[in-house]
């Protein structure tokens, strides 16, 4: 195992209901996560990668994982009867990546922020994202929550394998950092935040602070149609509320990709 990731072998105070698998490589973690919890692995099982031959983002689309550099994990997911409401799960899942980054990345406060639904931001630039999956079904109560996050990966690689708005810690910040205590507090962070994930309204509240959405003009990129709206914020399901440009109609977005303008 890489050296910056050897503490995933330890178990820490608070971090004990984890039960870690780890893949020097894998198809992707999402995948591995997916069938380790149709064979009943527990709540807490936490899939983590040194690299994705087949990582995967929203919509299709292929995730960059090279080998020793990111963060590729994903988490099962099983107590549902936690959750009022389980469309929360992905913008609960990036308060905790966003909270476990302020603490572990000295000047994040100032960049970091959220986009709807499952962006993780600096400044301009994409950082990292998640793609929960499972859930739906009625056999299938769980959810698997992956999560990638570009950490020591550099400028030009990510110019090279990117669509050339990603960045990572290391191109903003100019250090590698260790992925162990990050890939550990965002897991633990999952797995503990209770009254976070038992209260749609503190959760709005916090994600709303964490976020540049609200506020923002966007381009709505659905199936049929894409359009600019005013964003003016999430409802208490997770939905964006937009007010449309053209005719200033109220529009609810659940899955719908948006880009920000200003
Ligand atoms: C997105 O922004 O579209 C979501 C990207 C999610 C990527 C992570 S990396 C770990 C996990 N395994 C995958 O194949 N995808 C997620």
């Amino acid at each position: 195992m890489p050296s910056d990731l050897r503490y995933l072998l330890q178990t820490r105070d608070g971090t004990d209901c984890l039960r870690i698998v780890y893949y020097k490589e894998t198809d992707s973690t999402n995948t591995e996560a997916l069938k380790l919890a149709r064979r009943g692995y527990p709540h807490g099982t936490l899939i983590v990668a040194d690299r994705q031959l087949r990582g995967r983002g929203r919509r299709g689309r292929h995730w960059f994982s090279p080998e020793g550099k990111n963060i590729y994990m994903s988490l099962i997911f099983r107590e549902l009867e936690r959750l009022p409401c389980p469309e929360l799960i992905t913008l609960y899942s990036s308060v905790c990546v966003i909270e476990a980054l302020l603490s572990n990345v000295k000047s994040a406060a100032a960049h970091i922020w959220s986009k709807w639904p499952n962006d993780i931001y600096w400044d301009d630039k994409k950082l990292g994202g998640i793609l929960t999956e499972g859930g739906g079904l009625k056999k299938e109560r769980f959810f698997v929550i992956g999560i990638g996050l570009n950490v020591n990966s550099t400028k030009e690689e990510l110019s090279k394998n990117t669509d050339h708005s990603g960045t990572s810690l290391l191109s903003e910040t100019d250090r590698t950092l260790r992925r162990d205590r990050l890939i550990l507090d965002i897991a633990s962070g999952i797995l503990g935040k209770s009254e976070l994930l038992g209260s749609p309204l503190s959760l709005k509240k916090r994600w709303t602070e964490l976020s540049r959405t609200p506020g923002a003009t966007v381009k709505v990129i659905g199936e049929r149609e894409s359009f600019r709206a005013v964003a003016l914020g999430i409802d208490e399901r997770g939905h964006l509320i937009v007010r449309t440009e053209e005719d200033g109609k109220l529009k609810t977005l659940c899955a719908e990709e948006v880009v920000h303008l200003r």
